[in-house]
């Protein structure tokens, strides 16, 4: 059965709930999780979720992926714009991936807007709060023909 799906976050987003709620709104990582579990068993989605701050272990986690998911969700936060070890870490995996962005990132600092794996991704979804992890997790389902 392929329904098992990762969740990562990376760099700042365990602060979730002391950042600018205007972007991010104002739950904390628990939280939003709890709703992606909710969401994920609507859809009879397993899901399974990670955070780190070290871009290695971010790396180390995709390289670890294989076999133990069948698709993958992120937000790598920061590392978004310009980390091309994820990247290359994401694209090893092999994996459908569906990049996630809780603010909407075209509409802030031009910095922002600029994402090294985009392209790696069945799509990109940015500025929809939590709601863009479900439709995340829609377009995975999607995907993976469930
Ligand atoms: C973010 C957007 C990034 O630009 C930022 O660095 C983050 C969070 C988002 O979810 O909107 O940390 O990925």
């Amino acid at each position: 059965m392929r329904n098992r799906v990762e969740v990562m976050h990376g760099v700042n987003l365990d602060q979730l709930g002391r950042r600018d709620p205007e972007h991010y709104g104002g739950l904390t990582l628990e939280e939003l999780e709890l709703q992606i579990s909710g969401a994920a068993s609507e859809l009879e989605l397993e899901v399974r979720f990670f955070q780190t701050n070290h871009e290695g272990r971010f790396v180390e986690h995709l390289h670890r992926l294989a076999g133990l998911a069948d698709g993958i969700v992120l937000n790598p936060g920061a590392w978004t714009h310009y980390s091309y070890a994820i990247r290359d870490a994401l694209e090893l995996t092999r994996l459908p991936a569906v990049e996630v962005h809780l603010s909407d990132v075209d509409a802030r600092e031009e910095w922002r807007r600029h994402s090294v794996i985009t392209d790696l991704c069945l799509t990109r979804i940015s500025g929809k709060g939590p709601r863009g992890y479900r439709d995340a997790l829609e377009c995975l389902r999607e995907e993976l023909g469930r």
